[in-house]
């Protein structure tokens, strides 16, 4: 949700900062922007409504943006229409100011009360941002000391916030700080990239700092300083990155989504790398292993996510009450936060995020945690906030996810719950016998999801058929029910397809009168305790005309005969399903989006990180 990229050093900053900015366009898309200090020191901005390479376009017929320092930013609106004037940098005026420039990824709660403060002080402003409430903010507090500026503005302001600032009255030093989104300093030889994620930085160095919230950064060419907003030096600690610069590049493919759906087999061997032992029925969780006791005690688990992470969390409960035997459930987790939650004694909250940054997930796992539950994330971004702030967790390890829509982190969580859920069973009530079976199966799963990958064309044709039909039904029944559900929204957030996912034994109850000639209806049929349910259900959308694809066994002939279109996968045990299951259905919708010619990696009106409530 906006992406920052700043920079201070030697080398033309320009360059650099539009590669970051491409790097974090998943981020936001829809205006971007750059500032820079010219080699006169004057502050220069460029900023424009559309994507980066619209920017780029603009620097260029504008003769260019020299400088050796300068802050850049992709925005997914919030405040305001996304056109030229609200697009980041924003500046504190041509009259009066102090030639400061600010990006801000986040949301200043009180900027109503701080721009009428502002005004009443002579501030005139040119969009409609709090970002630019801010930047006059940290103006109005500047008394030639930009880094004690921002630091009295952060003191007076709620929300939150990652920036970076500039002024021209201090040619070589450039200030950042972050509270609640997340920022990382890259260290370089006398320089240093300031960025929302590590992917715009690890073409440049490996070495960063991860900014701890409430962390402000004072940097020139060659010094390093943190402080809290109270001025009080902070210790950072330097680190290595571990992402590659391959793993966040296209390669061959046409799409960020269709590599990481291809990477699922690869992501979640990664993922049970050294954690799982078959012959021995042994799962082994380091990140959780100080809580053995607790877990093994818990008398209840809460899952929590937003999205995609929230249909891992929904198939997570049936996996945690299925190997755990702890009661379970599941909400949003936005919804968690404000509903005054009970949260007793013995109950283990699981936060489920991708970036580890979502804010809802975040705030909801704090409030948990502030009621005394045991915390658990599990994430995939190494150091994100929910992964630093919870009281353990298990790292997903399925590499950097781009395509706004994500695959491979669903089931690498699902694959990640699927060993917690073991490795607490173990201790609790499981048979090693049983886990053992359990994991042969699971180190099964990576070559069975490539045999679906391997039918994408067949799933292409089929998805032709129905390309122009604008609403889907996507059905399916206890551990395929949240497939169902992933498999609607994927449709929905990359082809704008209207799509609607439910149990199976719901229609009957209202969605049936939906269902008229030709309305594609997408069942998880596959063989298994519902099994001759579904089989019923298919029945009742065909006696009123819906066309039926569905997504069943291997070896299951009989359901060719009940339904139009079948995508096979292979058979594995109940618990095991959805992370094949989902697969046909990713790459359906992956499909539509492109037979409709849409944007695959950055749907409309979307960003991958949603770091706003
Ligand atoms: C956004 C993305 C979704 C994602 C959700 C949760 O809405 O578009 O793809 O599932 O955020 O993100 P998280 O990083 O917490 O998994």
């Amino acid at each position: 949700m906006c992406g920052i990229v700043a920079y201070i050093g030697a080398s033309t900053a320009t360059p650099l900062l539009m590669e970051g900015l491409k790097r974090l366009e998943y981020r936001g898309y829809d205006s971007a922007g750059a500032a820079v200090l010219d080699p006169s020191g004057t502050l220069r901005v460029i900023k424009s409504a559309g994507r980066v390479l619209v920017l780029e376009e603009r620097i260029q017929s504008e003769g260019g943006l020299d400088g050796v320092m300068g802050i850049a930013h992709t925005r997914w609106a919030t405040h305001g229409e996304p056109n030229d004037a609200n697009a980041h940098p924003h500046t504190d005026g041509k009259k009066g100011g102090h030639g400061i420039a600010l990006v801000h990824n986040g949301i200043i709660e009180n900027h109503r009360a701080l721009k009428t403060y502002l005004e009443d002080r002579g501030h005139a402003f040119e969009s409609d941002t709090d970002t630019e409430v801010l930047t006059h903010l940290v103006s109005e507090l500047y008394d030639g000391d930009l880094e004690a500026a921002v630091q009295s503005a952060l003191k007076e302001v709620t929300g939150a916030y990652a920036i970076a600032v500039i002024c021209e009255k201090e040619p070589g030093v450039l200030v950042a700080s972050r509270k609640g989104a997340p920022l990382m300093v890259g260290v370089g030889r006398d320089e240093y990239i300031v960025a929302s994620d590590p992917s715009a930085i690890v073409a440049h160095t490996k070495q960063a700092v991860e900014l701890d919230d409430g962390t402000v950064v004072r940097l020139t060419a060659d010094t390093f300083r943190t402080t809290t907003v109270d001025n009080i030096p902070v210790t950072s600690k330097l680190m290595e990155l571990e992402i590659d610069l391959e793993q966040i590049e296209l390669g061959e493919f046409d799409h960020y989504m269709l590599k990481e759906i291809h990477e699922q087999p690869q992501a979640i061997r990664r993922s049970f790398r050294g954690r799982i032992n078959a012959p021995e029925g042994r799962v082994v969780l380091g990140g959780v292993a100080d809580y053995a006791q607790q877990l093994m005690k818990a008398r209840r688990v809460v899952l929590l996510g937003q999205g995609t992470a929230l249909h891992s969390a929904m198939v997570g409960k049936y996996i945690f009450e299925e190997l755990a035997r702890i009661p379970a459930e599941v909400d949003y987790a936005s919804e968690f936060r404000y509903r005054n939650p009970i949260v007793e004694d013995g109950t283990v909250v699981i936060a489920i995020s991708q970036s580890g940054e979502t804010l809802d997930s975040l705030e909801a796992m704090r409030e948990a945690r502030q009621r005394g539950a045991l915390t658990l994330g599990l994430v995939n971004v190494v150091g994100s906030t929910i992964a630093r702030e919870t009281d353990a967790g298990v790292y997903l390890r399925v590499g950097p996810e781009i395509g706004v829509a994500s695959t491979k982190a669903f089931v690498g969580q699902l694959a990640t719950i699927t060993m917690l859920a073991a490795y607490v069973g173990r201790q609790r009530q499981l048979a090693s016998q049983t886990v053992s079976e359990l994991l042969d199966q699971l180190e099964l799963l990576p070559d069975h999801i490539q045999g679906v990958i391997d039918q994408s064309e067949a799933i292409r044709d089929v998805t032709a058929k129905y390309i122009t039909r604008e609403n889907w039904l996507f059905l399916g029944r206890g551990f395929n029910f949240p497939v169902a559900l992933e498999g609607a929204l994927k449709l929905k957030e990359i082809s704008y397809i209207h799509a609607e996912g439910m149990p199976a034994a719901e229609i009957k109850h209202g969605p049936i009168a939906l269902i008229d000639d030709g309305m594609p209806v997408v069942f998880v049929a596959t063989r298994n305790s519902q099994y001759e349910k579904v089989v019923s259900n298919i029945e009742e959308v065909r006696s009123r005309g819906g066309h039926v694809i569905a997504v069943a066994t291997e070896g299951d002939d009989e359901i060719r005969n009940l339904c139009e279109d079948v995508f096979y996968v292979p058979d594995v045990p109940e618990v095991l399903q959805p992370m094949l299951t989902v697969v046909p259905l990713q790459l359906l919708a992956y499909h539509a989006a492109v037979l409709r010619g849409k944007d695959v990696d950055k749907p409309r009106n979307l960003a991958k990180s949603v770091t706003v409530e």
